[in-house]
């Protein structure tokens, strides 16, 4: 209930404008954010990388209607892409990318309104998404294509499947918190197939999605089982102890390099290590760039811990 109400104001200009200009509110987004620019992301991605932690990073915009943005936005990514080959990041995949179709050019022509995704749209991101592909394919890398509202899920699933016979390493992502997830995974689960589960991060509505916690984390552990069966690359991307328990007990059964966990940047680092110390695949998701506010609300939004975080923090600057 918190967590709708939260996402909803957040969507106020007003807000934007208020938390952004605040100079208090560095401090919350330098815990989950890397930095502004390529060589900051590139800097904790080696950091986390000694740390024996695998790595996806994000460069951070989402909702653009712009086409010359969408383009940069692309440009962007190739470039950090060279910048990590250069640096000996990216062999066997150990530094990624993810993207979000929206970023690259998905709401062109829709005035902003994801369900009117148009023919221009979803054209304009696949072949951005497709240059970074090919730049990650160049680095020896792979991309993950993240997950937004549920009024971009057919296209983003359209995209990666247009992608994956030629690029058989493109990720998708799926929400468990979405009625229709079970289904799409049961798809998904398939020879060599890179499968993000997550929880969903954002307010929809009660026709499309669980609304009650355990409803989510019921359907969570039921894709997860759907998962592990197939012969596909499940990737577990939560910080909930009792799923990443369930997932220690599925993996038994398979090789310890057949999935992955994965945590967000600034979210239980400890556990991270931990879990990685036991022979564990587990892959940091590292945003990175200006435009953070709409990740720094979800964030927020999700643990109750982090607004008290915040708000004290702009307490303590007035
Ligand atoms: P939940 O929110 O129930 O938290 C379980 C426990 O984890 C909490 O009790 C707390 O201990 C800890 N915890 C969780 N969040 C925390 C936080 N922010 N700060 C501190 N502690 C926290 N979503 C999406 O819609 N599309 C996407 O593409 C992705 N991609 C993605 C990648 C990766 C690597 C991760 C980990 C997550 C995403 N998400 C996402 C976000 C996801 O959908 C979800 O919103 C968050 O992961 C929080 O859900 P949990 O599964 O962690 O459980």
């Amino acid at each position: 209930m918190l967590r709708r109400a939260l996402l909803a104001v957040a969507a106020s200009e007003q807000i934007r404008g208020f938390v952004t200009a605040t100079p208090a509110t560095r401090a919350v987004v330098d815990r989950f954010v890397a930095g502004e620019s390529i060589g900051d992301a590139v800097r904790v991605a080696r950091s986390l990388r000694e740390d024996g932690l695998l790595v996806t990073l994000d460069y951070l915009g989402e909702d653009t209607t712009d086409a010359a943005q969408a383009a940069a936005v692309g440009t962007q990514y190739t470039q950090l892409l060279g910048k990590l080959a250069a640096e000996g990041l990216t062999e066997d995949g150990a530094v990624e990318v993810s993207v979000k179709p929206t970023a690259l050019g998905l709401l062109l022509g829709s005035a902003g309104a994801a369900d009117g995704i148009t023919a221009r749209g979803e054209r304009t991101a696949a072949e951005h998404v497709e240059r970074i592909v090919v730049a990650a394919q160049d680095a020896g890398t792979t991309v993950t294509i993240d997950a937004e509202d549920h009024r971009t899920t057919d296209a983003a699933l359209r995209l990666a499947n247009s992608l994956r016979p030629r690029f058989g390493s493109v990720g998708t992502v799926v929400q468990a918190g979405l009625r229709r997830t079970e289904a799409d995974v049961r798809e998904l689960a398939a020879p060599g197939v890179r499968v993000r589960l997550c929880k969903g991060a954002y307010a929809e509505p009660v026709s499309e999605a669980f609304t009650a916690r355990h409803d989510v984390d019921k359907s969570y552990a039921r894709c997860l089982r759907i998962l592990f069966q197939g012969p596909g690359y499940p990737m577990v991307a939560t910080h909930d102890p009792r799923l990443i328990a369930i997932t220690r007990s599925l993996g038994l059964r398979r090789s310890p390099d057949s999935f992955e966990y994965q945590m967000l940047y600034g979210v239980r680092a400890d556990e991270q290590r931990r879990l990685a110390q036991t022979g564990a695949r587990v892959r940091v998701y590292v945003p990175y760039g200006g435009d953070w506010y709409g990740y720094l609300v979800r964030r927020l939004a999700e643990r109750p811990a982090n607004l008290l975080f915040f708000l004290r923090s702009l307490g303590s600057s007035s």
